[in-house]
């Protein structure tokens, strides 16, 4: 190899070198990770709830119920591993554990002694509830943060909450819906 390739080799592979550790070259956006992380811990949590109801739901919509939450848990655990991987992508560290999702979550405790479709429809909705609160006004804090890649994955994760909210919703008995 001539002096002068070699001099290209180098180039090549210190430039090579500048792009594959990103991160280490991008202060984080440590207000943004924290309202991501919170979000991510809230996540973890509900998605724990849609599981409690899949396991332990029972009387005539057991079935239908019981494949709906599996699904639930399923979507919430997609947009939990978004939210952690833009926190990632932005330089933060990730606190992705139940540990502590189970310390620092924003939802109400899930009842374990519950078993009928009526209480376990408005536990989750209370739950599910207290998210899409939490998560419309972190869109806002993102967006005034002026990080709008994570506002619209967070608008993303509003509509996903929205719509779960709303056919969790409408499998509760029009007339225990029409009492409240
Ligand atoms: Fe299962």
């Amino acid at each position: 190899m001539t002096t002068r390739t070699a001099r290209k080799c180098k180039r090549l592979l210190d430039t090579k070198a500048s792009y594959t550790m990103p991160n280490r070259f991008v202060p984080p956006n440590d207000d943004v990770c924290e309202v991501l992380q919170q979000r991510l811990y809230d996540l973890i949590d509900l998605a724990s709830h849609a599981k409690q109801v899949h396991w332990t739901v029972q009387g005539r919509e057991f079935l239908a119920l019981h494949e709906f939450f599996d699904k639930v848990n399923a979507e919430l655990n997609d947009h939990a591993d978004i939210v952690a991987e833009r926190i990632a992508a932005l330089g933060g560290q990730v606190k992705g554990t139940i540990q502590a999702a189970a310390k620092d979550t924003h939802l109400p405790d899930y009842p374990l002694n519950i078993a009928s479709t009526t209480n376990h429809i408005e536990a989750f909705s209370s739950s599910i509830f207290q998210l899409k609160i939490l998560v419309r006004a972190s869109v806002k804090t993102v967006a005034e943060l002026n990080d709008n890649c994570s506002a619209d994955l967070l608008s993303e994760l509003s509509r996903k909450i929205d719509e779960i909210s709303w056919m969790v919703g409408a499998q509760m008995e029009p007339k225990s819906r029409e009492a409240t």
